[in-house]
């Protein structure tokens, strides 16, 4: 039975509390508020198995957190983080469970209804992903396989992707791994250029194996081994299939021993961790696959038991609301100080966007509130000789988290210490900022008068006082990479709770996919018909294309 609550947004005295606490922050520095408290990075900081979390540079305080937690337990959020791994349907527009969470705990801790699916299919990833690092998986002319081409879209894409590169210290060097998401011919051209068919094995990575992206890339990798090896049974060698939709790989011709499962109850964007991570695996090793489930399981115990003030995905969901909803960003960024990181923003863009962006309520109606903040990222240092400069003079306050390791994997010098130093530096200029003040007082030092240097100060004035979060790790490890995205899997979906919506469908991407077929036939239409369901702007461009099109 349903706990009583009561949205967040609807709780007219949290929100009453918060828009009033809110005014107040706004007219306080935050550097004040450290020099008025010497504990407060030890009040406002958490451990989690070696992560630290550091949110004390954040307009928050005591009255703030306990208002924003005490509106978070009226909404609910304990119960609907028990009914998620209770296996409720949460999922309501779809009637799904949602258990990804299951697919990263130890057996024993699983339900007992899942257990054998779960087992059985980490048994045959891993048994397919030992024959390949072993060389024992040959292709049609008897070559082992050893470039690695994953096929697939969104989360069966991103996910890997980001995978292998951000564990790439720990891959099998040996082996070759590429991944062709987009419907541009370009990308899985330019990846074939690179292959040989001799010895390259396809992943086709597709929850429903309906997609058109990635059933077209599949087509063409199958046509390009068919033109190179012949027209053979044996080519059914080189693919791999992983999908919940078994007929439809079947029929592609992937033959019954090479597909792996997947279910309804795992979203695309939460598939990592299922059979979808085969690349993962086979990049790593099994162990190191293990290592990356334990980092995951590791947040999935400490969300669901720790209380919800020393609750890491529960403050970083209570903070980045706080921040957009209340203190009036209109976006998010994340910067990982880590080079193996360099797509984790591009991954987490699906995970929170496709999650969270929606605008009715569980129960379909409107939200009268924002929901996902726009998120996006890169890779520090580089991004701060690209768009730091909004962060710290733009006219919108966009809050960070920073993602940093204390040790380098590829140590050289003193860079590392360089790395580091700029991270922790960005965070301390966004937080203090520089005053008039000072900057003349810079100025008058190096010989400048007094009216250049009242022209020239506003353009140099930092106005501070934006909030930034840090994630600090020790090494960057299987296990620290399991805790990251299980961190913020678990943010979006504390997010979606407070917000009253549903993460787990995405029914916003049908309409564009709907009109993509019927605008295609147009585009290839011999004659010169107008588009008949068309506005202007569409038909116009239909027209464009068939006069420029070499087709
Ligand atoms: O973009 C919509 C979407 O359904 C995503 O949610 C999903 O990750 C992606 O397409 C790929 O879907 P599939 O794994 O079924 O090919």
């Amino acid at each position: 039975m349903n706990a009583p609550s009561t949205p967040f947004f609807e709780n007219e005295d949290i929100q009453k509390k918060l828009k009033t606490l809110a005014k107040k922050a706004k007219g306080i520095p935050m550097s004040a508020r450290f020099e008025s408290d010497s504990d407060r990075f030890s009040r406002y900081s958490l451990n989690l198995k070696g992560l630290l979390f550091d949110y004390s540079k954040n307009h928050i305080d005591e009255d703030i957190l306990s208002i924003l937690i005490k509106g978070a337990s009226e909404a609910g959020l304990q119960h609907s983080v028990a009914a998620m791994f209770d296996g409720e349907k949460i999922n309501n527009t779809e009637n799904r469970a949602v258990l990804h969470s299951a697919l990263r705990a130890p057996l024993s801790d699983i339900a007992s209804e899942l257990q054998d699916d779960i087992a059985q299919a980490r048994d045959q990833t891993s048994s397919f992903s030992q024959r390949v690092r072993d060389r024992q998986w040959f292709g049609a002319t008897g070559k082992a396989l050893t470039q690695i081409v994953n096929i697939g879209i969104g989360g069966s894409d991103l996910g890997p992707a980001m995978a292998v590169e951000a564990l790439a210290h720990y891959a099998n060097k040996d082996l070759e791994f590429h991944f062709v998401s987009n419907i541009d011919p370009t990308h899985i051209a330019e990846t074939l250029s690179k292959c040989n068919p001799e010895t390259t094995l396809f992943i086709v990575s597709s929850k429903s194996f309906t997609t058109l992206e990635t059933l077209s890339n599949a087509k063409a990798a199958k046509a390009w081994l068919t033109h190179a090896i012949g027209n053979c049974d044996d080519i059914g060698k080189h693919f791999i299939g992983i999908s919940s939709n078994i007929d439809a790989v079947t029929d592609f011709g992937i033959p019954a021993d090479n597909i792996l499962p997947m279910w309804d109850w795992v979203g695309g964007r939460y598939s990592l961790w299922s059979a979808i991570g085969l690349s993962l695996e086979i990049a790593i090793g099994v162990e190191g696959f293990y290592q990356f489930l334990d980092g995951g399981h590791c947040v999935d115990t400490h969300f669901r038991q720790a209380p919800l003030e020393e609750n890491i995905p529960v403050l970083m969901a209570l903070i980045s609301m706080w921040n957009s909803n209340f203190m009036g960003a209109d976006s998010n960024a994340v910067v990982c100080y880590e080079q193996y990181l360099h797509r984790f923003v591009s991954y987490l863009q699906q995970m929170d966007m496709e999650s969270n962006g929606k605008g009715v309520q569980k129960n379909g109606e409107p939200c009268n509130w924002q929901t996902a903040i726009p998120l996006w990222g890169g890779t520090g240092s580089d991004t701060q000789h690209s768009y730091h400069q909004l962060f710290h003079q733009g006219s919108r306050m966009v809050p960070l988290d920073f993602i940093v390791g204390v040790n380098s994997l590829n140590p050289i010098g003193d860079q590392h210490a360089f790395l580091f130093a700029n991270c922790i530096a960005q965070s301390k200029a966004l937080m203090t900022g520089k005053d008039t003040a000072t900057i003349k007082q810079e100025l008058f030092d190096q010989g400048m008068n007094p009216e250049d240097a009242d022209t020239l100060a506003p353009h140099k004035v930092i106005p501070g006082n934006r909030p930034s979060n840090m994630l600090v790790y020790k090494t960057l490890t299987p296990f620290v990479l399991g805790q990251l995205v299980a961190l913020y899997e678990q943010k979006v979906f504390a997010l979606s709770v407070l917000w009253n919506i549903n993460a787990f469908d995405q029914w916003g991407v049908e309409l564009g996919k709907q009109l993509s077929n019927s605008i295609k036939s147009a585009l290839l239409e011999s004659t010169e018909t107008d588009y008949k369901n068309g506005d202007g702007s569409t038909a116009g461009l239909i027209a464009h294309f068939k006069k420029l099109s070499k087709q």
